[in-house]
């Protein structure tokens, strides 16, 4: 069987290694959530960062007062298709995530095709974040996130860079994309950017 892994992180703005193909769409009955720490990405062991994971929404329900409409339940992403002579290496590289407590699971992806949801790939592969992840830290207040994600950097760069790659790929994945979770987390982010401003900017008129 042909290995699709669905990226809804950053593996919807970066591809996977060997990669031939893309079929963008939406995987059911999950919500996507800034609920893991990144000691080693997004952050240090000092001060980690937030990235995201794939959560089954009668989880997180169950975890967070947090409401999830049916819309949000709907996670979009990217089915990528791995080159089938490479597939061991990929789901080597892949599978090493699972050893903090990923399960990987086969899930069909969907999409609207002529007005009609329709399956668009039969069993792509998922990781899902578990609770036992011992990385996985469940739901924080948006200000807490927001102010978290905007202060953090790692090796991978700033936490809000993640972020605000995350979101502007999945904008611009289908005009059908939804993901209130997602876009207002990056308005509170951006808008701690412009407070910084202001107050640089303020900082720099009183020096002058
Ligand atoms: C991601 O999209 O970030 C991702 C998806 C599957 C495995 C690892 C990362």
């Amino acid at each position: 069987m042909t290995f699709i892994v669905f990226g809804y992180g950053s593996l919807v703005w970066k591809p996977p290694p060997h990669t031939v193909s893309k079929t963008t769409g939406y995987v059911k009955g999950f919500v996507r959530r800034f609920a893991q720490s990144s000691n080693d990405h997004r952050g240090t062991p000092e001060r980690t960062g937030r990235v995201v994971t794939l959560v089954r929404a009668e989880d997180w329900t169950s975890m967070t007062s947090e409401p999830t409409n049916g819309q949000e339940e709907k996670v979009w992403g990217v089915g990528w298709t791995i080159d089938p002579e490479k597939e061991e290496s990929v789901r080597a590289d892949l599978d090493y995530r699972e050893k903090n407590g990923y399960s990987v699971q086969s899930v069909d992806i969907y999409n609207v095709v002529d007005g009609v949801e329709t399956i668009v790939v039969h069993q792509a592969t998922i990781y899902v974040g578990e609770k036992t992840n011992e990385a996985f830290i469940g739901a924080e207040p948006i200000p807490t996130l927001s102010a978290r994600i905007h202060s953090c950097i790692g090796p991978s760069g700033l936490n809000k860079d993640y972020l605000y790659n995350l979101a502007i790929a999945v904008r611009e994945l289908d005009p059908e994309t939804k993901d209130d979770y997602l876009f207002d987390l990056e308005i509170a982010v951006r808008a701690l950017d412009a407070l910084e401003l202001i107050s640089r900017s303020g900082k720099l008129l009183a020096d002058s």
